[in-house]
């Protein structure tokens, strides 16, 4: 899981390549590399470290030539350092490679290369690419990818350059995202758009299996058999701005404050003249919804717990019974999937490896396809026989926060949609749900106005080694959510707990001060939440409740309520969600911890 940045063309590419490494810095960030063909040679710079170490010593020991490849890596194969850094390079150093992805069978290449003479100096699966190009190569770049990519089994985004074939540089896309970029000033490779818009916005979202040559004046395009490939270029619509800070001290806090706009984004451009939700890329009819006999939703990390409000949705408005599993286990678990299986996938970035072979085993096995996520073009949504667009714009923190309130929007779409069709709710409520939703942009908004009460509960739990997160039905969802933002950017061990299981056995935990975030926002739970609140301050827990405002009970057994704006209890989670994602943002700050790249986490998790 890396970000890869390439340019042929008029300008200096050491700026281009690292101006576009920072913004992948998401995709990895535990070392960096360049390489640049010039003057007979090609010019390397690699280091462990975040992109900053490169950047320094680029400025000071700068790396002329037009044509390079930049790399940010997040180790797979071998510790970060400077040696396991890409570029990759074969042995007289004429070759240079970046890679993203895996190379499956690299130990029984590695093995018969170095039967052949050839040395590894790194640790990394990629380092094989480099020495089997070289072993092919005899003047024509493109020939040499073109044999050596036969040999690799696994997956792949590659940027290869070499000293000897100065004025091209060759790509390649099997399973791991690439993009090509076009400009009258040069070509360009990116894993992700926002890595080139400063550049462009004309871009070919390469497919599985498919070979790209750049050179200044032009890119051609082949499959994996040498066939030319026509394709449509498409025009980026986001801007360079909203793929950047925009002000903000970090993408996350960004982020959490877009959200009111990608809310409307989501939901508005969806009405019809009528006031009916219109979706354009789903294509399920009346009938074939009368033939699913069950719905899968199926995701990993925040876009599960989003498919769990999913769940909630469409089995109260659809009235269609819905299974939820986590995309690592689903695959494995030889699912009971069949031709009137509907498998829901969610994923904000679309290349979530986990995700995309459910997507694979599911469709195998007959099943339709509608995917939810929020980057066009991306493996899933291609792979998806529907797709419904969270228009969010790009989500770069690690931690995911708009992607997440937009795939609520979203299930909330697919559910009236779904139950309007199949007729399973009144034209009535259909309104009275879809009226609400377009409330909730400004009542995010208003949740955002006041944060000082999130920045003191910062302030009180940040040195406490554990917290814990109750709901019931709905609020429960939420708990794990928020729980997942606390522990993934602040370190501190948390657990969300269904809160009728604490008399179970977790109640064990609850001693003297622990901090303890209970949900209760579902006016059929709420009396049940106040038992539970009763039961964890009786055994000493400080508690932070978030309620309903009007709710009047919480505030005389909890320690400290954070209210949300009243709405139906089916969309509360949009609102209750947001103080969770606040709580996170700001203990994170508070620790000094770096909130928008955590350690060990990166944004878009491509390998298994
Ligand atoms: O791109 P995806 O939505 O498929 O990513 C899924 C998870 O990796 C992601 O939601 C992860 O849990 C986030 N770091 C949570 O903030």
């Amino acid at each position: 899981m890396c970000g890869i940045v390439g340019y042929v063309g008029s300008r200096q590419a050491q700026n281009v390549i690292i101006e576009g490494l920072e913004k992948l810095e998401y995709r990895g960030y535990d070392s960096s590399g360049i390489a640049v063909v010039h003057e007979n040679s090609i010019n390397t710079a690699k280091f462990k470290g975040r992109l900053s170490v490169l950047d320094n010593f680029t400025k000071e020991n700068p790396i002329t030539g037009n044509v390079g490849i930049g790399h940010t890596r997040w180790a797979t194969h071998g510790a970060p350092s400077d040696i396991n850094s890409h570029p990759h390079l074969n042995n007289k150093e004429t070759i240079a490679v970046v890679h993203n992805g895996i190379i499956e069978n690299y130990l029984t290449l590695k093995e018969e290369l170095q039967s052949k003479g050839y040395q590894f100096v790194s640790e990394t699966d990629t380092e094989v690419i480099a020495h089997i190009v070289d072993y092919y190569y005899e003047g024509d770049l493109m020939e040499a990818v073109f044999k050596a990519i036969k040999k690799l089994k696994g997956a792949y985004a590659l940027g290869v350059i070499a000293k000897d074939s100065p004025g091209e540089m060759i790509a390649v896309r099997k399973e791991s995202p690439l993009i090509v970029g076009l400009s009258e000033d040069g070509n360009y490779i990116a894993s992700d758009v926002p890595a080139i818009l400063n550049y462009t916005r004309d871009v070919y979202f390469l497919d599985n299996g498919e070979v790209v040559r750049l050179k200044p004046s032009g890119v051609e395009i082949f499959d994996f058999d040498k066939n030319p490939v026509d394709k449509e270029v498409h025009t980026v619509e986001w801007s360079v701005e909203a793929a950047t800070k925009g002000g903000y001290e970090h993408f996350m806090l960004k982020e959490v404050y877009e959200q009111p706009q990608a809310i409307k984004e989501t939901l508005t451009r969806r009405i019809d003249e009528d006031g009916y939700i219109k979706l354009d890329d789903i294509k399920l009819s009346a009938e074939d919804l009368n033939s699913i006999n069950k719905i899968y939703i199926v995701a990993c990390g925040t876009a599960y717990h989003a498919g769990k409000i999913g769940k909630l949705a469409i089995e109260k408005l659809a009235k269609i019974p819905v299974e939820t599993d986590i995309a690592s286990e689903f695959r494995y678990s030889d699912p009971f999937v069949d031709k009137n299986t509907l498998l829901i996938l969610v994923s904000q970035s679309g290349e979530t490896a986990d995700t995309l072979a459910a997507l694979r085993e599911a469709k195998r096995k007959g099943a339709r396809v509608l995917s939810i996520t929020n980057v066009v073009g991306s493996s899933i949504a291609r792979e998806s026989d529907d797709v419904f667009y969270t228009w969010a714009g790009p989500e770069v923190a690690v931690a995911s926060t708009k992607a997440y309130t937009t795939q609520l929007i979203a299930f909330y779409m697919v559910a009236l949609n779904m139950a309007i069709k199949k007729g399973t709710i009144t034209k009535e409520l259909y309104f009275e749900v879809l009226d609400e939703m377009k409330t909730l942009s400004s009542k995010v908004e208003s949740l955002l106005e006041n944060v000082d009460a999130e920045k003191s509960i910062a302030e009180r739990i940040k040195d406490k080694s554990s917290l814990f997160y109750l709901g019931r039905g709905a609020d429960y969802q939420t708990a794990l959510e928020g729980s997942l933002k606390l522990k993934e950017i602040s370190y501190i061990f948390t657990e969300a707990f269904a809160a009728g299981e604490l008399k179970h056995g977790t109640i064990a935990l609850i001693e003297e001060g622990t901090p303890v975030v209970a949900i209760a926002t579902q006016k059929d739970l709420v009396g049940k939440m106040i038992s539970n609140i009763k039961e964890v301050k009786a055994r000493g827990a400080y508690v932070y409740a978030i309620a309903t405002e009007g709710e009047t009970e919480i505030k005389k057994v909890a320690d400290e309520v954070i209210y949300i704006p009243e709405t139906l209890d089916i969309l509360k989670p949009v609102l209750s969600v947001i103080p969770t994602q606040l709580i996170a943002y700001y203990t994170s700050l508070a620790k000094g911890i770096d909130v928008d790249k955590p350690r060990n986490l990166a944004k878009s998790v491509t390998v298994e």
